[in-house]
């Protein structure tokens, strides 16, 4: 029996494929990490989830390349187990944490979630995840600190992308203290019920639902509490087009390209465009972050 990516359609398939996988044996390894029973968080949209094919063939990870269809074909090289974190910076317990022991304790929970790229396109996503604040508590953040900054892992041998020099690696993000303290920040490590596919930044990435969704940081392997605003992988490469702050805005255009309406992946040629929501539909949650802040001037 071989499955392939295409063989898997939303939620009424997704059961029977588990069943298949759990039929399968060695076939499919079970994941790790992803509970299927995790639950469903009251933060979860209604709009139905795009397809397991849709997530994980049309992705952006430059590591394994530019192509939407680079990270699908590279990143099955990606070695996910052992995987360590470095939490460092102004917390109360800095270290090298396995991403066993990062995890632990952190509630699961099923969240969907509306995801829309800068590049003007939409999906929706079942993630698996816990809130960034549960772990940020356990290392204990010390006063003074105000923002978080992220990195990704540079493996050359793995990752044949980083041989391009035109983005200055590791891929960095950052957010200011309270967004990454807000409920709907999470850490992510799967999707549709299983482990986190490679391609979507296995085994734990960053998910930021009212933000353009290159904040969303894959294959992290450093958090890093600071005093001062981090650079940030696009902002370092083009600061007039990306600013730290990337909140999804349909009235702040990028200078190349209109953010008003986006393009659902999936929904067909015909019926996928959509206008863009103000923080992507987010606003009654996130509003009050940026209270008195200039968006036009704090893109
Ligand atoms: N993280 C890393 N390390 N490298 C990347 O190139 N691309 C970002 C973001 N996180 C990127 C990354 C961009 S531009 C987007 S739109 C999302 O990942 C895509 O996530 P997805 O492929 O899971 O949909």
């Amino acid at each position: 029996m071989r499955l392939t990516w295409s063989d898997v359609t939303p939620k009424p398939l997704w059961l029977t494929r588990r069943q298949l996988m759990a039929g399968g044996g060695a076939l499919l390894a079970t994941p790790a990490l992803a509970k299927i029973e995790a639950a469903k968080s009251p933060y979860s949209t209604d709009e139905a989830p795009n397809s397991f094919e849709d997530i994980t063939t049309y992705n952006n990870f430059y590591e394994f390349g530019t192509g939407k269809g680079d990270p699908a074909e590279y990143a099955g090289a990606l070695t996910v187990d052992p995987w360590s974190i470095v939490i460092d910076g102004m917390v109360d317990r800095p270290g090298t944490y396995d991403l066993a022991d990062v995890v632990k304790g952190q509630p699961l929970e099923e969240r969907i979630y509306r995801f829309r790229c800068v590049e003007a396109w939409s999906m929706v996503i079942p993630w698996i995840g816990f809130q960034l604040s549960g772990l940020l508590d356990r290392v204990g953040v010390q006063p003074g600190a105000k923002f978080v900054a992220f990195e990704t892992l540079v493996r050359p041998e793995e990752m044949p992308g980083v041989a391009s020099p035109f983005i200055d690696w590791p891929y960095r993000e950052g957010l200011r203290l309270d967004e990454a303290m807000h409920p709907l920040t999470i850490l992510a490590t799967g999707l549709y019920g299983e482990a986190m596919p490679r391609q979507n930044g296995a085994p734990i990435r960053l998910v930021v639902p009212w933000k353009y969704g290159f904040k969303s940081i894959k294959s992290i392997v450093r958090i890093s509490l600071v005093d001062t605003m981090p650079p940030t992988t696009w902002n370092m490469l083009q600061p007039s087009e990306y600013g730290f702050y990337s909140n999804v805005n349909p009235k702040v255009d990028h200078p190349r390209w209109s953010q008003a309406s986006e393009r659902r992946i999936g929904a067909g040629l015909f019926g996928g465009r959509q206008d863009t929501l103000m923080f992507n539909g987010y606003e009654a949650e996130v509003a009050s972050l940026y209270a008195g802040q200039d968006l036009a001037a704090d893109f």
